[in-house]
């Protein structure tokens, strides 16, 4: 089978050659069914996460050992069944998450970690439903309890957990407010019904938050969703109410933010440090019910999983390009099968 092979700690996003982290083997074995209630599922698509890029930089919490395929989330078709299978059968959709492997033809899971992905769904696109919404249902709905007529302030919020948790913010019926760059990632914004948008580009978030909260009678921010950090974070901390909730997701920025503990002390503040994988050995019912709360969500056309960028697996380079460039809108997608009629920008 075909699978994408990290060699070494490195740039993923150079074109891939000899001197490249990443490379395509075609000679991969198909993984076995490992347990009678194991499920072979033939991957149609797995997305890339921020994580999965800074996994083959050498950045990311977790090293694997080298070599490995990267890749944590997927859709796919129930290729076979182990003999004490019940809940699904051989031709299922499904889509799921794995500590690692998802960039491969075939991959191998237990069928309670398996979601059927409800009919009228598109399949390719589902499999960037579970990290990215999954991480922000979690943060939102579980951690800081968002309820409708809270103030949500999403930074990153044209990236793929960003993108989501403006959705799931509008869900919840909370007013939204979004920080992104560009003006194309502010009219995708606006596309999905934001409250307010705050386009970085143009001038300071403080100043345009401020504004738009006297303008709509409201005292300041409840929720402060973060995948960015640094000193867009520090700026942010001067928005929030009393007994606020920051939510920590993540670094895109590079900078790891300092809260103050004693404006947290003062302020009542709750600060969430939400790391989404660790849900699976600490939590695995959270993430369960998670996962079907966003699925039948999806089903309902509630939230919508937005993909800016399809690439097949020889051009994975360009989709870790996409990426690191802050080019992508929503999510970046690598497919297999019909992946050379799909193009890399939609
Ligand atoms: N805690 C968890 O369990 C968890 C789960 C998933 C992801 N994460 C983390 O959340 C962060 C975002 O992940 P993602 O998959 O949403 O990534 P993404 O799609 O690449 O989005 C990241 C966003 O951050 C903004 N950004 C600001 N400074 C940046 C910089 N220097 N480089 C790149 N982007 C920058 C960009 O928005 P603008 O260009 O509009 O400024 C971009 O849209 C990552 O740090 C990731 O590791 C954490």
């Amino acid at each position: 089978m075909e699978a994408l092979v990290c060699r070494k700690i490195g740039d993923p996003t150079v074109p891939i050659s000899e001197s490249s982290p990443i490379s395509i083997s075609t000679t991969h074995p198909i993984p076995e069914l490992n347990s009678p209630t194991s499920i072979r599922v033939r991957v149609k698509a797995t997305s890339l996460n921020y994580a999965n890029y800074l996994q083959i930089l050498g950045k990311y919490q977790e090293k694997p050992t080298l070599p490995f395929i990267p890749g944590s989330d997927y859709s796919g078709i129930v290729d076979s069944v182990g003999t004490q299978v019940t809940k699904l059968k051989v031709g299922d959709r499904v889509c799921s998450f794995i500590g690692l492997g998802s960039f491969a033809q075939f991959l191998v899971a237990d069928e309670n970690d398996l979601f059927l992905v409800p009919d009228g769904c598109d399949l390719v696109t589902a499999g960037a439903l579970p990290v990215a919404f999954g991480t922000s249902h979690v943060a939102l709905v579980h951690r800081a309890q968002l309820s409708p007529g809270q103030v949500l302030l999403v930074l990153g919020a044209a990236g793929g957990v960003g993108l989501a948790a403006v959705q799931i913010g509008k869900v919840c019926g909370a007013v939204v407010i979004a920080v992104a760059r560009g003006a194309e990632k502010v009219q995708s914004l606006k596309s999905l019904g934001v409250d307010h948008v705050v386009d970085l580009s143009k001038g300071s978030v403080t100043e345009s938050v401020k504004e738009f909260l006297k303008a709509r009678k409201l005292r300041g921010v409840d929720v402060l969703y973060d995948p960015v950090g640094g000193k867009l974070t520090k700026e942010c901390m001067k928005l929030l109410n009393w007994g606020a909730h920051i939510l920590v997701i993540g670094f895109a920025s590079g900078e790891v933010p300092v809260i103050p503990a004693n404006i947290a002390l003062v302020k009542n503040w709750t600060i969430h440090g939400l790391y989404w994988g660790s849900y699976k050995i600490h939590r695995p019912g959270v993430l369960e019910d998670s996962m079907k709360e966003l699925l039948s969500w999806l089903a309902k056309g509630s939230i919508t999983i937005k993909v800016s960028h399809i690439y097949s697996l020889s051009e994975a380079n360009l989709a870790f390009s996409a990426i690191k460039d802050r080019k992508a809108i929503g999510k970046v997608i690598i497919a297999f099968d019909d992946s050379d009629s799909v193009r890399s920008k939609l």
